[in-house]
């Protein structure tokens, strides 16, 4: 949606803030993650695209902000890593079929894409999720309701997986759900 790529972009803009470094919780738990064709959906600047790009993974990484993409890229060729960039919208967006052994997504929810999240993974690759859930509301009352994990957490929307890690409120104000998942 054109609102929603402008919103992001002006974020994106402000060159004041440093660099993020990746989540913790995909750091904490990188031993689980052993390497192959990842995909990082809406990744922002990248921080964990690059984070997996260094430990054996070959990353796409998608995003609906130019302005994003283009300092990601402008930080992998710094650190000299290579990456595969789109700028999309999730909502229109055809994610592949069974050829990722990673997917990971960070503060990002919609409930349309589960599925082709799920369909993305191959036999025996991870997924990775954190995003808000209920108690964001506590903390962001004006954020959007159909952005937040559903009551009960992210492991209910990925049948056909071997549930990892299942937090379904997480970080200091409990407002983060998240999955590790393996796909059978
Ligand atoms: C809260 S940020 C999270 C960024 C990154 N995952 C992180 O953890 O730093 C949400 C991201 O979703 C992207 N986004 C929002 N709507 C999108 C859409 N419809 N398609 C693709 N990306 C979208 C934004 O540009 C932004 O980078």
């Amino acid at each position: 949606m054109q609102q929603d790529r402008e919103r992001w972009d002006s974020r994106y803009a402000d060159n004041r803030e440093a660099y993020p470094e990746a989540d913790e919780f995909l750091v904490n738990n990188a031993p689980l993650l052993t390497g192959g064709r990842a995909l990082e959906l809406a990744c922002g600047l990248g921080a964990n695209a690059i984070f997996l790009a260094q430990r054996n993974y070959w990353v796409d990484a998608v995003d609906i902000s130019e302005h994003a993409l283009r300092k990601l890229r402008r930080r992998s060729l710094q650190l000299e890593i290579e990456l595969g960039l789109v700028v999309g919208d999730l909502d229109y967006f055809p994610i592949p079929e069974r050829i990722y052994d990673l997917v990971v997504v960070f503060y990002f929810f919609s409930q349309s894409l589960i599925t082709a999240i799920s369909n993305s993974v191959k036999s025996g690759g991870h997924i990775v999720y954190c995003a808000y859930n209920h108690f964001h509301r506590s903390v962001k009352p004006d954020f959007k309701p159909q952005y937040l994990v559903p009551k009960g957490g992210l492991a209910q929307l990925f049948p056909g997986t071997q549930v990892i890690i299942d937090e379904p409120e997480a970080g200091p104000e409990m407002n983060l759900s998240r999955l590790i998942a393996r796909k059978l």
